[in-house]
């Protein structure tokens, strides 16, 4: 089963060490949304969208990723990480959705936070993600991959 993850992972780079560990055990092709504004996913049977939250949202390039090179009908996850709340991905779900896709699952773990005022009290979820937080994505993505690949 062919896998692809467009990713957005700037602030700590908390999202991105989930990915790697993940793309350690399975061949996934990981696309950073930062450099690639573009790509033709019409050969992966799986595509997921991660990054931290921004402003209670996914990262508006992965967004916008989504909106121009998803094509019809994939099985979509999400990754994220956040330095307080899950976001809300219901922008990500419509995009699926009018392409009649499957919206498949979305993993979710603390990511350590610095952004604003959090920096002058050292930060927020300080060590996330941790060992447990890369087990458990690791675990979410092989769960994906029984369910639906082959
Ligand atoms: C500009 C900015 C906005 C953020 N907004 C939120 C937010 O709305 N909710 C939240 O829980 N965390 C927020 N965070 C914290 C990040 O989501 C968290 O640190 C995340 O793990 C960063 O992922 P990354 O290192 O992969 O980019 C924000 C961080 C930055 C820099």
């Amino acid at each position: 089963m062919k896998t692809a993850i467009i990713y957005y992972s700037k602030h700590h780079g908390n999202t991105k060490k989930l990915l790697d560990q993940i793309a350690t055990q399975s061949d996934i092709t990981l696309i950073d949304a930062s450099t690639t504004l573009d790509a033709d996913l019409s050969g992966y049977d799986l595509i997921g969208f991660a990054s931290g939250t921004y402003f209670s949202k996914l990262h508006q390039s992965v967004i916008e990723f989504a909106e121009r090179n998803l094509p019809m009908e994939k099985k979509v996850f999400v990754i994220s990480t956040y330095g307080g709340v899950k976001p809300r991905i219901h922008n990500l779900k419509k995009i699926i959705s009018l392409r009649n896709g499957q919206f498949v699952g979305h993993y979710g773990c603390k990511g350590y936070d610095t952004y604003g005022l959090f920096k002058i009290i050292g930060g927020i979820a300080k060590g996330r993600p941790n060992a447990k937080d890369v087990a458990r994505a690791v675990k979410f993505f092989n769960n994906l991959v029984e369910r639906y690949g082959g």
